[in-house]
């Protein structure tokens, strides 16, 4: 059976970027078909800059978020990265495998590592070697498939590069994964500034619709968003990224294409309505079953212990074949 791994850091609020991007297809589409695992990827948000106790709460929140979008712990396993350690110990050995050249090449590092000393701030070497541990991520598993968002595309390939290299070097060991996007809103961008992705970390949120935005606010932002000139309602990401965001997004609301929508609208601001209707109704449920979840933290608790104990169970064995591969010796009791 194919087996599907992705992860989402706890760094922000949820956007409707994230949803539309990753979270929905993993529980609309992913795990009825495939072995999944969805993990809140904690150790990722130590990168930059943070408050241990927002990352305890945020953790929190997007768990209880991702079983408000309707995965089913009874399908997928659904746990908190930090709670299986094989993450960081195939990571290391992994680090022994990438190049530092690699990992200076990757754009999110580029950009963030600027931004970082643009504020006067010091670079983590955490972010540095952050692709490496989301390849430890997805070979623990033996993956076959990475569903995200378009952002993620280097990433995933970086993971490939190191799963090729390490079954070259000492012996197939990892399966290459590769990795699947949805069809529309693969990169929603910010509403305020449609040339940039809608990201959970931007610290103004006037651009990003947030998953527990209620309705109003979402109308709010939606009614705001930038367009562009001229008023014709076409979809073209060069020419017209405002208006292509939102066709997109009210395309991934609604189904149907982009292209398709923007032959029914005559004004901007009539397809700006629908859109943040359509969005207001998409996230309707998720908001709701979330209230319902946030009262009950235990059963919340009980779904990551569980989560996390199948996952050791998984990855264990996967990231001990790697330890013997690449010629460490095995503890005494232990067969070569
Ligand atoms: P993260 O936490 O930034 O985002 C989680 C998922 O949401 C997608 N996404 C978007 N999709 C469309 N439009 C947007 N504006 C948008 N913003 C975010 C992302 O592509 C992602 O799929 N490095 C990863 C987390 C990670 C991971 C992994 C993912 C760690 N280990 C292993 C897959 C497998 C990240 O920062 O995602």
């Amino acid at each position: 059976m194919t087996r599907i791994f992705s992860g989402i850091k706890p760094t922000g609020h949820l956007t409707l970027g994230n949803y539309l991007g990753a979270v929905r297809q993993w529980a609309e589409v992913d795990q009825h078909r495939a072995e999944s695992l969805f993990s809140v990827v904690d150790l990722h948000a130590l990168t930059v800059d943070h408050d241990p106790g927002r990352v305890r709460r945020l953790s929190r929140q997007a768990a209880t978020l991702l079983l408000a979008s309707g995965i089913d712990p009874e399908r997928a396993t659904v746990f908190v990265q930090s709670h299986v350690d094989e993450h960081a110990r195939l990571s290391y050995l992994l680090e022994c495998v990438a190049t530092d050249g690699e990992m200076r090449r990757m754009i999110q590092y580029k950009e963030k590592s600027a931004l970082e000393r643009a504020r006067g701030g010091s670079v983590r070497l955490s972010l540095l070697t952050y692709p490496v541990l989301m390849a430890a991520d997805i070979l623990a598993y033996g993956a076959d498939e990475v569903p995200v968002g378009d952002d993620q595309v280097q990433h995933v390939e970086l993971t490939r590069d190191l799963a090729v290299r390490f079954n070259q070097r000492y012996g197939h060991t990892f399966v290459v994964p590769r990795a699947t996007y949805p069809k529309v809103a693969a990169r929603v961008m910010d509403l305020q500034d449609p040339t940039s992705k809608m990201g959970k970390s931007g610290d103004v949120g006037a651009g990003i619709v947030y998953l527990l935005d209620e309705p109003d606010v979402v109308r709010k932002k939606i009614l705001r968003a930038v367009t562009d000139s001229g008023s014709e309602v076409e979809y073209d990401r060069e020419g017209k990224p405002g208006v292509a965001n939102l066709l997109e997004i009210f395309a991934a609301c609604e189904g149907g294409s982009p292209e398709d929508l923007s032959g029914v609208y005559e004004s901007y601001g009539a397809l700006k309505k629908d859109t943040a209707e359509a969005v207001v109704e998409v996230l309707r449920p998720v908001q709701e079953k979330h209230k319902e979840l946030v009262a009950d933290p235990a059963y919340v608790e009980e779904v990551l212990r569980r989560g996390a104990e199948r996952a050791r169970g998984m990855s264990r064995p996967m990231v001990d074949t790697a330890y013997r591969a690449i010629g460490l010796l095995p503890p005494v009791n232990e067969e070569l």
